[in-house]
């Protein structure tokens, strides 16, 4: 049940399913700077999330657990700015910019949830922070539905 859910989560946040992962950016496809950036950054809160899941829960490396929710925490509190409006991409909504306000508030919850888990994993209970992964894993998917074009 456990595994399940996480297997469920990993697959609908990073596309772990060959066929969506396959249909992602690719190196040289970016449409402009500012969208490589970005990419950039999901992409390294994709590697982390998983590993997360895959690693450093199963070890008990609260540490790399604490490192990866910073990194997170950083990248939901500058989101918003990443996503300027006529930023264009395959893989953004124009939706964001229609309710740019929403599109700044889902970020928010992202960005609160990582910082819970790394207050979750600082305190070393497994328990609580496993649960705060699944809350980060949450927030990202509960934005991709409203705002990520999957390919
Ligand atoms: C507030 C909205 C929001 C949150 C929160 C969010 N994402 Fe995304 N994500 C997007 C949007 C929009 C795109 C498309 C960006 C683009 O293509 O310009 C995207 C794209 C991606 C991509 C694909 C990048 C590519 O083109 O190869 C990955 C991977 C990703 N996100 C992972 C995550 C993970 C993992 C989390 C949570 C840990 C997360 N995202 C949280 C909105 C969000």
């Amino acid at each position: 049940m456990e595994k399940l859910l996480i297997a469920a989560v990993l697959g609908a946040v990073i596309g772990l399913a060959p066929a969506s992962s396959a249909l992602a950016h690719e190196p040289g496809t970016y449409e402009s700077p500012i969208v490589e950036q970005r990419v950039k950054r999901f992409k390294q809160s994709g590697g982390d999330i998983q590993a997360i899941f895959k690693k450093h829960l199963g070890a008990g490396n609260f540490a790399a657990i604490q490192d990866a929710a910073a990194r997170m925490a950083a990248w939901g509190d500058d989101m918003p700015d990443a996503f300027p409006a006529g930023s264009n991409s395959i893989g953004a909504d124009k939706a964001i910019w229609k309710n740019f306000s929403d599109f700044e508030a889902k970020a928010q919850v992202f960005g609160d949830a990582a910082r819970a888990l790394k207050a979750a994993a600082a305190s070393g209970d497994a328990g609580a922070t496993k649960k705060a992964a699944q809350m980060v894993g949450a927030s990202c998917k509960s934005c991709h539905e409203s705002y990520r074009i999957k390919h």
